[in-house]
């Protein structure tokens, strides 16, 4: 499956995976994000549901929206949730034959909302390139649908778009794209995300859905590629580490300085010599 997977997102710059995460953890982290809300109502002395969509517009009277995503965030990703959403087996699996086993994400990303009221501007985006944001080629954007119900928006991607390079821009949108290209609106739904390089063309869908849409973008990397845009200003935690890099922790140090973590042993292999 992994290979299919492989072929699409080199071929087309993005790919689509249904079931690649498990739904339990994606219930546990609308959960914990109804719970932020609640927390900042009661703090308020306001009104508290058991809705998601009723605590998000109350809590957008006191905070902006901006803020807001801000702190939903930091919860999810503070209490591991982000992380154990990424170790997901299929999503892991996939990240692992696509990037390599050392893998690293965004501990500072933000969760996308969006509600009916929003126009196209700051948080429903027009076609862009995660590349103009800062995130470097060797970097990959994964799109995680959290809070999603049917007819919610989506997100729409210009297929083979990562092969046109750096799209010229201006004010958040393109100045100039070739005159024939094939689009495609991923058919996402809670459990799936969508894997995407940075040069690959995506915009926001039409929000038509009175509650509002949540998903989590996060860039995902393999720490050894180079950081080709501006991944030396984000922060990043790590997800997985192959042998070689497990086994550099145990020697510790590039200089392989001998006999340095275990001195019992270190004194057994000086008897065998
Ligand atoms: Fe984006």
């Amino acid at each position: 499956m992994n290979q299919r997977l492989n072929l699409q997102l080199i071929e087309n710059g993005y790919v689509h995976i249904p079931d690649g995460i498990d739904k339990r953890l994606i219930k546990i982290a609308q959960e914990n994000i109804n719970d932020s809300l609640k927390k900042i109502l009661i703090s308020k002395k306001k009104d508290v549901s058991e809705k998601y969509d009723i605590n998000f517009y109350n809590c957008l009277k006191i905070l902006p929206q901006y803020e807001l995503q801000v702190l939903l965030t930091q919860n999810i990703v503070g209490n591991n949730i982000v992380y154990q959403i990424l170790r997901s087996k299929k999503i892991l699996d996939f990240l692992i034959s696509s990037i390599g086993p050392d893998l690293e994400y965004e501990s500072n990303c933000e969760l996308n909302i969006i509600t009916i009221e929003e126009k196209r501007d700051y948080f429903v985006k027009k076609y862009h390139q995660e590349f103009w944001s800062g995130v470097g080629i060797a970097s990959m954007m994964l799109w995680i649908p959290i809070y999603f119900e049917p007819n919610m928006a989506s997100v729409e991607f210009i297929k083979k778009s990562h092969t046109w390079g750096h799209i010229p821009h201006k004010n958040r949108e393109p100045i100039k794209l070739p005159n024939k290209y094939e689009t495609e609106i991923i058919k996402a739904k809670e459990g799936s995300a969508v894997l995407t390089g940075s040069l690959t063309l995506h915009k926001s869908g039409r929000h038509k859905h009175s509650k509002p849409r949540i998903a989590l973008p996060v860039v995902v990397r393999n720490f050894y590629y180079p950081k080709t845009g501006n991944e030396d200003l984000m922060e990043f935690r790590r997800l997985n580490w192959s042998y070689y890099s497990k086994l550099r922790k145990i020697l510790g140090n590039p200089h392989l300085s001998p006999f340095r973590t275990d001195l019992k042993r270190t004194i057994n292999l000086e008897d065998k010599d």
